[in-house]
């Protein structure tokens, strides 16, 4: 069966860009990153991409007067490199409703945290303000409102009685780096589908759970 052609956008680091890579370059991946887009040149995670001997395209915000003139530009890369979903993995810009349309059922985002609880910034300072007993991390198809739609994969992870923003967000990040794979495989795979604001995954076997919990 052909590959799914993906793009991954970023902002930053990439370390979720390369739990993709490294998920790809199986040969049984269901998927291939035909492109890796960023909105910054300084994004480290370019480097990840050339080193993987990915093509890569730096489109800077800052060059468009507005977000619609931002966005149609992604569309139009995105377009010309053929691709049949885009991931975010950090990407920290927000998407205008035209392009999350545009794009629906065809995009989706990593975010970490259990959603619907704590979406936005700082999530990691808020679940400890909380004091909740778990954090994680969610899949989700992109729907115009951030960090919102419908969940893929959720993994949850303990939260420990001296943790901190940083040794939460170093714990939730690992379950990331299974959790994004796992639901590009099943996107991949064509297992996903999206009823109003759920999905149901078809024919999923335990090792696809959509529940992960890394602490297992
Ligand atoms: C990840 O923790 C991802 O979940 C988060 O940014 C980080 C990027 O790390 N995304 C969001 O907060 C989106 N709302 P990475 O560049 O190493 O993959």
């Amino acid at each position: 069966m052909a590959r799914l052609k993906i793009a991954v956008l970023i902002s930053g680091r990439g370390s979720n860009l390369q739990a993709l890579i490294d998920s790809c370059a199986q040969p049984d991946f269901p998927a291939e990153i035909t492109l890796v887009m960023a909105n910054r040149a300084d994004a480290a995670g370019l480097q990840r991409a050339a080193d993987a001997g990915i093509p890569t395209q730096v489109i800077p915000h800052k060059n468009y007067p507005d977000r619609e003139t931002f966005d149609s530009a992604m569309t139009a890369a995105l377009e010309q490199a053929g691709v049949g979903l885009v991931c975010l993995a950090g990407f920290m810009r927000l998407l205008t409703p035209g392009f999350v349309e545009h794009w629906r059922d065809r995009l989706i985002n990593i975010h970490p945290s259990l959603l619907p609880s704590f979406p936005g910034l700082h999530t990691h300072e808020r679940a400890l303000a909380q004091g909740v007993r778990f954090g994680g991390c969610t899949v989700h198809f992109v729907r115009a409102e951030m960090d919102n739609g419908p969940i893929i994969v959720q993994a949850a992870v303990p939260v420990l009685p001296n943790d901190d923003a940083d040794t939460l967000a170093a714990r939730v990040l690992e379950a990331e780096h299974r959790a994004y794979p796992l639901a590009l495989r099943l996107v991949a795979e064509g297992r996903v589908n999206v009823i109003g604001e759920r999905t149901e995954v078809s024919g999923a076997p335990g090792h696809l759970s959509t529940q992960l919990n890394p602490s297992d």
